[in-house]
């Protein structure tokens, strides 16, 4: 052994223990750490010829990494929709990496990693007040999830028409329909060869994202019944409006259809008894996507798909791994290896399972109450300060404002942007709302509270133009 490696393992205690301090550190001070950073890095990254060990590493991560990282996991990072990470999906999320299983199969040879996946799935089914019918895994993000369960799709339209697309490549252009589709749905049509340029748009209800769903069936009806998927949406990005749902399922009867769900964020609505309206009917669709790494507040690299059982056979012919012996024959035994798009995985589901474990369905129930009242906050302040009014109606738990001034708002709201990251208080990002250049504030961290809001307020206030 190079003795390097055998000089860290003489030290793993003060090594380990030199993490752990630095962790402490960032984690209870994340709430004064800022959301954004005007200077460049001034290291130069390059490969040594002979390394220095871990300690050195920690000690090049002090001076040059971290104080270059921004709190994105912190009370005030508004952007996007960005969770927090509670402290047992921290917990799991390190433990994964020192344990690092390669999670692959339920037959009971080996590690069990996959059956603590399979039962961390049936947990947020429980959570969602999902129906057994649904298997499921972790990847990545929603953008991987949405892609997996569209990878499915596109292989039961061709089964429609005793095709095999994922054998044979696509045989037909495919009808796919969608209102209000998030970018990651359009990237994930791209990536499989259906077109991100081919949703046929469904028009929206007057002043809102939602489908109109009776429209949807005018365009249905021009068609002679031909198989397509509907791309609906559980939450849109700017104002979580949802596609509604039993209107939608009520479609089942009377077409053909793939039902995809994206409810990255928006799904989380299911834990409050006072929201779960919002999804009635979801538990009829073909396939659903939610984020971990939003409102269930576990790190970066978790997201879940679910897929009905039903559709098992599909899914395995879409992803099995047809020409490795070494890997096993995919129609023997239920592996992720022939279900989802990687091979080699780790054990994503362990941060969800420790976060799950730790604070259960009332834990979830008030981190979401909680932050869609955060927003309601904001959404109040800001029509009070008389510079903002919203762009569209809190629905749940994102805040879309713009400015009051008409004239240059796009440039307007552009620099306000600018401004307000600069001073690294509160992170925020703009969109476009119905054309009208505006903002965005996503609650779903855990930490967030009403100081967060009183200082977002005085920060745009103090930015405004
Ligand atoms: C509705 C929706 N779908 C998909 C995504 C993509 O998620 P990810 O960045 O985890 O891939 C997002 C991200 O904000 C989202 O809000």
């Amino acid at each position: 052994m190079h003795p390097l490696f055998q000089q860290d393992l003489q030290n793993i205690d003060q090594l380990l223990e030199q993490v752990r301090q630095l962790s402490s550190d960032y984690l209870s001070t994340i709430a004064v750490k800022p959301t954004g950073l005007a200077q460049p890095p001034t290291a130069a990254f390059t490969l040594p010829t002979e390394g220095a060990g871990a300690a050195s590493a920690i000690t090049y991560f002090n001076t040059y990494i971290q104080p270059y990282l921004v709190a994105s996991s912190g009370p005030r990072y508004l952007g996007y929709v960005t969770g927090g990470g509670t402290l047992a999906a921290i917990a799991g999320d390190w433990l994964t990496s020192v344990f690092d299983q390669n999670t692959q199969n339920t037959t009971g040879i080996g590690d069990l990693s996959a059956f603590l996946e399979v039962a961390t799935i049936r947990m947020l089914l429980d959570l969602l007040q999902l129906p057994d019918d649904f298997y499921g895994g972790f990847v990545t993000g929603a953008t991987v999830s949405n892609f997996t369960c569209l990878a499915v799709a596109r292989q039961w339209v061709g089964q429609q028409s005793g095709k095999d697309i994922a054998r044979d490549g696509l045989p037909f252009a495919i009808d796919i329909y969608s209102a209000t589709p998030h970018s990651s749905t359009l990237k994930s049509l791209a990536m499989l060869g259906i077109g991100s340029g081919n949703i046929i748009s469904v028009p929206t209800l007057d002043s809102r994202e939602a489908m109109d769903v009776g429209a949807l069936e005018q365009l249905l009806q021009q068609k002679a019944n031909k198989p397509f998927i509907l791309l609906c949406s559980g939450g849109t990005v700017n104002s979580v409006d949802f596609d509604d749902m039993q209107a939608i399922a009520r479609l089942k009867n009377n077409y053909t259809f793939w039902w995809h769900i994206d409810a990255a964020f928006g799904g989380f609505a299911a834990c409050s008894p006072a929201y779960a309206h919002l999804l009635k009917g979801w538990e009829q669709a073909d396939s659903i996507t939610i984020d971990g790494h939003k409102w269930l507040n576990v790190p970066y690299d978790s997201a879940v798909f679910f897929t009905r059982k039903a559709h098992a056979s599909l899914q395995v012919q879409t992803f099995q791994n047809t020409n490795a012996p070494y890997l096993g024959d995919p129609s023997e035994k239920f592996s992720y290896l022939n279900f989802l798009p990687e091979n080699s995985r780790r054990f994503r589901a362990l941060p969800a399972w420790f976060t799950l474990h730790a604070y259960g369905k009332k834990g979830y129930q008030s981190v979401v109450e909680h932050s869609i009242s955060m927003a309601q906050l904001l959404g109040e302040k800001l029509e009070k300060s008389g510079l903002y009014i919203l762009s569209a109606p809190v629905w749940l738990n994102v805040v879309c404002f713009t400015t009051r001034r008409e004239e240059n708002r796009g440039a307007s709201v552009q620099r306000i942007v600018e401004k307000l990251n600069a001073r690294g208080k509160v992170f925020l990002t703009p969109t476009v709302y119905k054309g009208v250049p505006s903002l965005r504030a996503a609650f779903v961290n855990w930490r967030t509270t009403q100081a967060d809001i009183d200082l977002t307020i005085e920060e745009l206030l103090a930015v405004y133009e």
